[in-house]
């Protein structure tokens, strides 16, 4: 199994990066999953326009995509700006094809310096699924007060960040679950992608 992370903030040292290594380690630990980290911060992608030349894609694009294509499920995560997914996040999705992303299923984490965090994952679940069939699935994650949460991660001492931990590696589990399952929906002669490009 192989679980892409997307890690949207485009700003340095960035807590949405920081959670998602926690991910990438918990996946990794026991050897039964593969992951790609993207970390939009390290490889931001050109604002999309169409203009962008096919070597352009060809050397920027293209080896992100394979790794897209080439795995089961995602995490997507999303820090909180003034209420807002990151704009290098859904640049991303300009970016993805029909195909690469398609009926696989990704949990959402919103990262927020404060107590709340739930607008980003409303906009991502409204805006940006249509034509890239990325499967959201109903669990998802809101990490508030992120500083702490990323400073006491590894050791927590609060009950609260020690719920918050148990929470997280629960909805890492319940992914999983979902990853195994969809290989038969993306199997199925039903999906016709190419017929029907794009979503309504
Ligand atoms: C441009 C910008 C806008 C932000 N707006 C909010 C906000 O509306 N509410 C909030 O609680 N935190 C806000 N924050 C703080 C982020 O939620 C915080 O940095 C968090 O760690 C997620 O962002 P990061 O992954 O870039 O670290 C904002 C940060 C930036 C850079």
């Amino acid at each position: 199994m192989k679980i892409t992370i997307l890690s949207g903030s485009q700003r340095q040292n960035s807590n949405s990066a920081k959670v998602g290594s926690f991910a990438e380690t918990y996946f990794n630990t026991g050897g039964a999953v593969e992951t790609f980290h993207l970390k939009l911060e390290n490889h931001p992608l050109p604002l999309w326009d169409d203009q962008i030349s096919d070597s352009q894609l060809e050397e920027i694009w293209k080896p992100i995509h394979s790794e897209l294509s080439s795995s089961d499920a995602l995490v997507v995560i999303t820090p909180e700006w003034h209420g807002m997914a990151s704009p290098a996040l859904k640049n991303f999705f300009l970016y993805c094809d029909s195909k690469c992303i398609a009926h696989k299923p990704a949990l959402l984490i919103s990262v927020s310096a404060g107590i709340a965090g739930s607008y980003p994952i409303n906009e991502m679940r409204t805006s940006s699924y249509k034509n890239s069939r990325i499967c959201y699935i109903p669990d998802h994650l809101i990490i508030r007060n992120a500083s702490n949460f990323c400073k006491q991660y590894q050791d927590p001492q609060d009950q609260l960040i020690k719920d918050a931990v148990k929470r997280f590696h629960y909805s890492l589990e319940v992914l999983k679950v979902y990853a195994e399952a969809f290989t038969q929906i993306r199997a199925s002669e039903s999906i016709a992608i190419d017929q029907f490009p794009n979503g309504l």
